[in-house]
């Protein structure tokens, strides 16, 4: 028998997180299962974005790049996220998208291999991974991206093999790789691993350093509630900073922007893959999300993350069998992440139907509906009625209304 609302409130009432959700903006009547897309709005954002505009822009002028340090937020918002990431301070930076981290990542990795001419990852990865490293080859001699299924990439890792890169949770399934074994085989070959932590920071343990991984990158608007198009952060491992070089030469990685020299030298750690000047605002927005996790351990929000997608799992085969509904994600919380998905072959205008009723979640093409479980702001109570909701929408068939099947640009 799954759990009733009672038993749900009772889990709530002995959340250590539970007042966490008061820290977050959040309508009246949503219950947001998207957070792992685009993360909710802190509730002091506003506050400290208008404070940066009305005080540090405004009236510091230029001078805030240095009385308020706008010049070090790259260095020092990477710091605090890498206490969430298992790396020291001095391996992360905020910088630019994820998309762009990637390229340099991938082509300062892959230039540092000389002799190795294969990039692996895993079809099906996050189109972005894939479509750079697919533009990074074309611009590299001699190399090619190879696409094995997750279960094939440790055997398919070999001595050609420069990169592996993959994302540690998949955006669809939810399935988690193992970091430690694959990073392992990955040296064991002579190769360097790539790890995309863009469903994983925030979300769940993640150690790079335990695992000895060489570089990651990950998005700032997911779990880390940076803000839409927030700006992404990139790891690289200290043994490996001095023999990397980023391909985007820009004066901010330069190790002396100020004397405006006509040579490229790259500055001596991380802070090399910074290109041009950040986006300070961004940054700033970023900055109050990350600093929410100061407050919480990353064992303590991970161990509820896998509490509420197995009561999601639990509940939704219990009220919604016979609907057609189909688990992607595994069963098991240690090899998965902090969504779940289902698939149905009428997934988007479920989906639509759901977030007409304030339960909202996305729909991933082609026919996967995906809730996301952020434990800073979801509740076990979310949860129970999140199912309610659902089982209501398939019991009436109140999904198959025609509005619900007008496309949006974004899903
Ligand atoms: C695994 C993964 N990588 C990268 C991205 C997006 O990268 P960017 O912020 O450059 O658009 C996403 C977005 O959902 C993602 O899921």
């Amino acid at each position: 028998m799954s759990l009733s609302l009672d038993d749900a409130r009772r889990l709530d009432g002995a959340d250590p997180l539970r007042g966490f959700r008061d820290r977050f903006v959040l309508p009246d009547g949503v219950i947001y299962l998207d957070g792992n897309s685009l993360g909710a709005l802190p509730a002091t954002t506003a506050a400290r974005l208008g404070s940066a505009v009305t005080e540090e822009w405004g009236q510091g002028l230029i001078r805030s790049w240095n009385s308020h340090d706008w010049i070090g937020a790259p260095a020092r918002v990477g710091a605090k996220i890498a206490r969430m990431i298992g790396a020291d301070p001095h391996e992360v930076v905020v910088a630019d998208s994820t998309s762009v981290n990637l390229f340099k990542l991938i082509v300062a990795a892959v230039r540092r291999q000389t002799g190795r001419g294969v990039i692996v990852s895993e079809p099906g990865n996050f189109p972005t991974d894939l479509y750079v490293a697919q533009g990074a080859s074309a611009l590299l001699d001699g190399v090619s991206l190879r696409v094995r299924p997750a279960d094939q990439i440790i055997e398919e890792i070999d001595a050609d093999v420069a990169l592996v890169m993959l994302t540690h949770v998949h955006y669809k399934t939810g399935a988690r790789h193992d970091m430690a074994a694959i990073t392992a085989r990955a040296h064991e070959k002579g190769a360097l691993i790539l790890w995309d932590l863009s469903h994983s920071a925030g979300a769940v343990e993640v150690d790079l350093n335990a695992a000895g991984a060489d570089l990651a990158v990950g998005c700032g608007y997911k779990y880390l509630n940076g803000g839409p198009g927030a700006p992404a952060f990139l790891f690289v491992a200290e043994r490996l900073q001095a023999a990397l070089q980023s391909p985007l030469t820009g004066w901010m990685g330069h190790a002396e922007p100020f004397q405006f020299g006509d040579d490229y030298r790259p500055a001596p750690g991380v802070a090399r893959f910074l290109c041009g000047t950040p986006s300070v605002l961004a940054l700033l927005a970023l900055e109050v999300g990350v600093d929410l996790f100061n407050e919480a351990s990353m064992a303590t929000v991970s161990e509820k993350s896998q509490r509420l997608c197995s009561m999601f799992i639990d509940l939704v085969e219990d009220r919604c069998a016979g609907f057609g509904l189909q688990l992607v994600t595994p069963r098991d919380p240690a090899v998965r992440g902090s969504h779940v998905s289902f698939a149905h072959p009428d997934s988007y205008p479920i989906m639509q139907a759901m977030i007409e009723r304030g339960v909202i979640g996305d729909f991933r093409a082609p026919d996967v509906l995906r809730c996301g479980f952020t434990p800073l702001y979801v509740g076990y109570e979310d949860v129970w009625r999140a199912v309610e909701i659902i089982h209501d929408i398939l019991a009436s068939g109140a999904w198959r209304d025609e509005r619900f099947r007008t496309r949006s640009r974004v899903t």
